[in-house]
């Protein structure tokens, strides 16, 4: 095949394609492909070893079982329901919400619930659906997931970055963020926020704080998006502080749930909670819900029904409880981020400029370093020592982060820990 001789202009493509922010995924999965032989604290994917290629069988099976004999479904309408276009919004939402209930003690109904192609997708419908104007804004923690804030550089959407304390997103900082955002022209629609063991600061709310947060919310007329992938990651056996969802009892909360890392992340699902209620101008109320799927049908149609009916049987095997469907996930990433923080007192010397944090669960420890953490600097890690890690900066939009880095415990073999900390002292120590 040759060359397509049609030549385009980055430049007149959208902008978010030279936006260094898109890019950034593919720097990072280039240099973990260049360097397969180091040691990886770079990725936040699930460890390969809890993935069984078994239960994808056992689930989808565990499913068609209880449309036949719970739900009452015929061979004709399983049929239906598995391998036809389904409806937008999803085919497993009332085993979702009974998730939630029972894992969560949020109550919403299933017609709430839109079943997404991962959390992913979820921002990207709840960020159409808000922001309808050019001036219309997002907040955002800075250091913030590059998923929202490239889900809203995709949209034009401006993002407020509000900066983030050792404490997490505070109150004062979001009002300060949302009154100065107001002032240049703009008008927040929404805060982001993952209060449970943040990527990537590894920080988790109080409930105290989460609670200020919902004030802080309804003072600014903000809508909250609260995403929550790593709240079952707690590293100890205290009780986990609740959602903002479940203390929610005014409706501020969209929820963004995703089964990537209590179910498998190739199964791709995820879902939105969005119960608000929405008003047209003859005066007829919908859920936002449903207004999501209007978007949702026109972007993906539906969540593949294979992969709902997956994790569907998921839920059904496990008694509609991820909590304890995900013990042995809990267990794992519990130890690991133990072993890398010993390995970090163990290795790293004192006095030298070396600070890291000690999140309370979920994936992520953040390093401060006495040198400049960039792409060059990963790249020597990489070639000189065989250690991978991620640099702070991908994490901010307006600058920051530059002397940190972000160690993921979740994908790394456990044997390998102690010696890639021990590779990444080396290192750290050779470049200061
Ligand atoms: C904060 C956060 N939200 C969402 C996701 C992605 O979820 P999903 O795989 O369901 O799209 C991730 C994955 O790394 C994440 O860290």
């Amino acid at each position: 095949m040759t060359a397509s001789a049609v030549r385009l202009e980055l430049k007149d493509l959208h902008g978010s394609l030279s936006d260094p922010l898109l890019d950034s995924m593919n720097f990072l999965n280039e240099i973990v492909s260049r360097h397969r032989e180091a040691i990886s604290f770079a990725p936040g994917r699930p460890y390969d070893g809890l993935l069984d290629p078994a239960v994808i069988a056992d689930y989808l099976t565990a499913y068609v079982d209880h449309l036949r004999d719970h739900a009452g479904y015929s061979p004709d309408q399983i049929r239906v329901q598995l391998m036809q276009y389904g409806p937008a919004g999803g085919i497993i939402r009332d085993l979702l919400a009974r998730t939630v209930t029972n894992d969560e003690n949020i109550h919403a109904p299933a017609d709430a619930f839109v079943v997404t192609v991962g959390a992913q997708e979820g921002m990207l419908l709840v960020l159409r659906a808000l922001c309808a104007g050019s001036t219309d804004a997002l907040l955002a923690p800075s250091p913030c997931y590059v998923g929202i804030s490239g889900a809203a550089r995709l949209f034009d959407i401006p993002v407020v970055s509000v900066p983030e304390s050792d404490l997490g997103m505070e109150a004062d900082a979001v009002v300060g963020a949302a009154r100065a955002a107001r002032r240049r022209g703009l008008r927040p629609r929404a805060l982001y926020i993952v209060p449970d063991f943040a990527n990537p600061s590894g920080v988790s709310l109080t409930t105290e704080a989460r609670r200020a947060l919902l004030a802080a919310a309804a003072d600014e007329d903000l809508l909250i998006l609260e995403d929550n992938p790593y709240g079952l990651f707690r590293a100890d056996d205290g009780p986990c502080p609740p959602t903002l969802k479940a203390l929610d009892d005014a409706g501020r909360v969209i929820y963004l749930g995703s089964l990537a890392k209590t179910g498998f992340p190739g199964a791709r699902i995820g879902y939105v909670i969005a119960d608000q209620r929405v008003c047209d101008s003859a005066g007829r109320f919908t859920l936002l819900a449903d207004e999501l799927t209007k978007i949702k049908s026109m972007t993906t149609v539906n969540t593949s029904p294979i992969s709902q009916a997956v994790v569907g049987g998921l839920l059904v095997r496990h008694d509609c409880r991820i909590r304890a469907a995900s013990k042995a996930a809990v267990e794992f990433y519990r130890a690991n981020l133990r072993r890398m923080l010993d390995a970090l007192d163990r290795h790293f010397p004192a006095g030298q400029g070396f600070r890291w944090n000690r999140p309370e669960g979920g994936f992520f420890v953040v390093m401060t370093v006495p040198f400049e953490a960039d792409e060059d600097a990963l790249e020597r890690s990489a070639r000189q020592h065989q250690v991978l890690w991620t640099p702070m900066r991908h994490f901010f939009t307006g600058g920051g982060g530059a002397r940190q880095l972000r160690l993921s415990c979740s994908a790394v073999p456990p044997g390998l820990v102690d010696e890639g900390v021990r590779r990444l002292a080396a290192f750290a120590v050779a470049e200061s």
